[in-house]
């Protein structure tokens, strides 16, 4: 392992030469991003007891890596060494940014050693996981550049794709976003029993897509911020980028074997959210969203992800001929309903997520063969846990949060921002209840919203008329489990939510990064 590289030359360059924090050098990075100094250096926590099954140190550190053809672009990158554990437990990316994935397995009890080797604070968040706050990566437990911090936590939830990401915020707002931009990010997988039953395609049938976009310029810097007029339109729309990557690249041609394939994808992007479909208008079949396994595949003329969701896909390619060449593409829309003569900017605003009006593809798979032998099907049912949940009934408390914008200043969840470790008595939840969340949207934009430290359930969503619900309702997966909903302009979503185990203070949040960033943001309380 390379040590700390400093950023010698201008990284991450903003466009129009405003002031973006990317310019300034690094002592006055930081200063602007204190971490709520009384609460630094919080000691390791979690599980402080072996043995450990897994034991692996992460390292978060600036590096050169290749994105597009030419020059490497300076990055912020995670990277591992395994100390104890599975061979399979990482699968490095040396030519990418996107973080190894992390492969773990239910039961297992993990320790990892997270060295910050940036010049600011930074923290990491096991996007999905029901762990004890103290080891969840919130902004209130920085680890301070050159410090590392050990974090252990028991492998708790249900076989699926998670991820991992940093989670900072400092006096002058958050850092999730220009830290998530400049590489730091990863996938990570939880297997059980239960789906090894299963026998879904893995191996090299078994790919895992990470979806982000990016700009560049001059020789392939990213560049994350405009002008200043720019970045006031970024903090309403969020960061979107010209360039779709797929796993740090931009879209590439895969061979594949005339046979089944398991496409475990997140949306690992600032903002943009993708509307996937497959170029020759097959069905997308859908197994699992981000909690893990539906009761039974679902089939979609497209699925929308939003930003930090995640899909499970499966397909075959058993009856598509030798040569076939079938596209995953993302199709153009429109997720806010700003109105087009509100768009004073044109496309500068980019109210659509759209980089042309056409689709563009992620990935193409080349069929390179004729079928061997016939593809197991899929299993009519996926999995049996879900119905052991507890469900909500009249009795449930219905708890109200209202999406609201804060005029120049963001968003805002009923009529509040960010405000550190604090809560509001309308914010404090009881162990061991179930409840109803109700977010209503009451802005022109989509927010894809994220509670931190559990799974819940999508019990209804309603008065979806809007433009932006009519382009992509129909690809909205509310069945199984989730950690982040979309809620579009005008709709009310409820979710469904048991607080058990853990006490203390989480997160929720829009998982718009620029959103979260500029105050989007609370703290609730799980108390006895
Ligand atoms: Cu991926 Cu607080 O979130
Ligand atoms: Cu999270
Ligand atoms: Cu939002």
């Amino acid at each position: 392992m390379r040590d700390f590289i400093p950023a010698r030359r201008t990284f991450l360059k903003s466009v129009g030469g405003a002031a973006t924090f990317a310019l300034l050098p690094a002592p006055l990075l930081l200063s602007g991003c204190q971490q709520g100094a009384a609460e630094t250096d919080a000691k390791d926590s979690g599980l402080d007891e072996g043995p450990f099954d897994v034991e692996l140190t992460l390292f978060a550190r600036p590096d050169v890596t290749p994105i597009l053809p030419g020059a490497a672009s300076e990055v912020w990158r995670y990277t591992a060494r395994l100390i104890k554990g599975p061979d399979d437990t990482l699968t490095h990316s040396d030519d990418s940014y996107v973080g190894p994935l992390i492969r773990l397995r239910r039961g297992q009890h993990v320790r990892v050693h997270i060295e910050n080797h940036l010049p600011e604070a930074t923290t990491v968040h096991w996007h999905g996981l029901h762990v004890p706050p103290e080891v969840d990566g919130q902004p209130r437990f920085p680890i301070q550049p050159g410090a590392t911090r050990t974090v252990g936590f028991l492998v708790d939830d249900r076989a699926g794709l998670y991820w991992y990401h940093p989670h900072p915020h400092g006096e002058d707002g958050g850092r999730v976003g220009f830290q998530s931009y400049a590489g730091l990010a990863g996938p990570l997988i939880i297997e059980d029993d239960h789906e090894r039953e299963r026998n879904f395609p893995n191996g090299n049938q078994e790919l895992v897509m990470v979806l982000q976009d990016r700009n560049f310029a001059g020789e392939n810097e990213l560049t994350y911020l405009s002008d200043g007029m720019g970045s006031m339109m970024t903090r309403m729309q969020g960061f979107k980028g010209d360039h779709l990557l797929v796993n740090g690249k931009p879209a590439a041609v895969k061979e594949v074997s005339a046979t089944a394939y398991r496409l475990r994808i997140l949306n690992g992007a600032n903002a943009r959210i993708y509307k996937l479909a497959w170029s020759d208008g097959r069905p997308v079949t859908v197994i699992g969203t981000g909690g893990g396994l539906l009761e039974t595949p679902e089939e979609r003329p497209y699925v929308t992800l939003a930003p930090a969701q995640r899909i499970d896909l499966w397909v075959s390619f058993q009856d598509d001929p030798k040569g076939a060449e079938i596209q995953l593409i993302t199709e153009p829309h429109r997720a806010s309903d700003m109105m087009d003569g509100g768009m004073m900017m044109g496309g500068m605003m980019g109210g659509s997520d759209n980089t042309s009006d056409k689709p563009t593809p992620l990935l193409t798979l080349a069929v390179n063969g004729a079928a061997q032998k016939a593809v197991r099907p899929l299993p009519g049912r996926l999995s049996s846990d879900l119905d052991s949940l507890p469900r909500p009934d009249d009795t449930t408390k219905i708890r109200p949060f209202r999406l609201s914008m804060k005029m120049m200043r963001g968003f805002a969840i009923n009529d509040r921002q960010f405000e550190g470790a604090t809560v509001a008595d309308d914010e404090v939840v009881s162990l061991g209840t179930t409840e109803i969340w109700e977010f209503f949207n009451d802005t022109m934009m989509p927010h894809p919203i994220h509670v931190h430290g559990l799974q819940f359930m999508v019990v209804s969503r309603r008065n979806a008329n809007a433009r932006s619900a009519r382009q992509l309702k129909a690809g909205i997966v509310d069945s199984g489990l989730h950690d982040t909903v979309l809620v579009l302009p005008g709709e009310r979503v409820q979710i469904a939510l048991t607080f058990k185990d853990f006490k203390g203070l989480y997160l929720y949040h829009c998982h718009n990064m620029e959103h979260e960033d500029n105050g989007m943001m609370r703290y609730y309380e799980v108390r006895k």
